[in-house]
């Protein structure tokens, strides 16, 4: 994958009114993390912006599969989704060998995670909830995974996030890095979630998976569809972890 296709070379900048602001006063924690000053921006070098790219040779098929990958022989609780998309570069263009990671709750909404405790939700022995995959030739990446239960945080008084699915997608170089979420349109908690909100109005809906019939599996699970773009007028919004 070109470098310039994750957003961060220096012909293909990221349109940073797409993106959330580093201070949105809604979501709390941007207030502590992010920084007072101006950002000076640092043009990347060409060793920066290109690599070997990710350890093909430790992404397996059975990896994409979060129902059954924590290992224990037993199929993971809750509704059956397949999530699938394409990548794609600021001019439309399908980005091959993009390693796509995911991280999500389970169907109750609960991580597996030893820093999880306040959230008093069943855990599922049969879901790590994380998984990964590469992009083919044609930019396709899919995941079978469960639909995550929404859960709450400590951001205001009876806040719940929404329904989402964390992502991380990873060109040739660490540099080269999208880091968004995943959320599932019609869910009626997206307008009231200031993590989804504190994206601009006019990109936010670029988070949505929409539900695809074509993609669904008879007698087995929904299907819903999720395009990634990485840079350009019709960037998906990431978070932000650079200028
Ligand atoms: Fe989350």
């Amino acid at each position: 994958m070109a470098s310039d296709r994750v957003g961060s070379g220096d012909d293909v900048r990221r349109a940073h009114d797409d993106h959330p602001p580093f201070r949105y006063p809604d979501y709390k924690s941007t207030m502590a993390r992010s920084p007072e000053r101006d950002m000076v921006t640092v043009l990347r070098t060409l060793s920066e912006r290109t690599g070997p790219g990710p350890a093909w040779s430790a992404v397996e098929d059975d990896d994409a599969d979060l129902t059954t990958n924590a290992g224990t022989g037993g199929r993971a609780i809750g509704a059956r989704i397949v999530v699938t998309g394409r990548v794609l570069d600021a001019h439309g263009a399908p980005v091959p060998d993009t390693l796509v990671e995911i991280w999500q709750a389970n169907a109750a909404g609960r991580y597996t995670h030893w820093r999880e405790t306040e959230y008093d939700a069943p855990l599922d022995p049969n879901f790590l909830g994380v998984g990964q995959c590469h992009t083919d030739a044609d930019g396709i990446y899919e995941f079978l995974t469960i639909r995550p239960g929404p859960y709450p945080w400590g951001n205001h008084p009876n806040a719940w996030r929404p329904a989402h699915v964390h992502l991380s997608l990873l060109g040739p170089a660490l540099g080269s890095r999208l880091v968004t979420q995943l959320y599932f349109a019609g869910d009626p908690m997206l307008e009231l979630d200031p993590i989804y909100c504190s994206a601009p109005p006019h990109s936010r809906h670029r988070m949505l998976a929409h539900y695809d019939h074509d993609v669904s599996v008879e007698n087995w699970a929904t299907g819903w569809r999720f395009d990634i773009v990485l840079a350009g007028e019709h960037a998906t919004p990431g978070e932000r972890q650079d200028d």
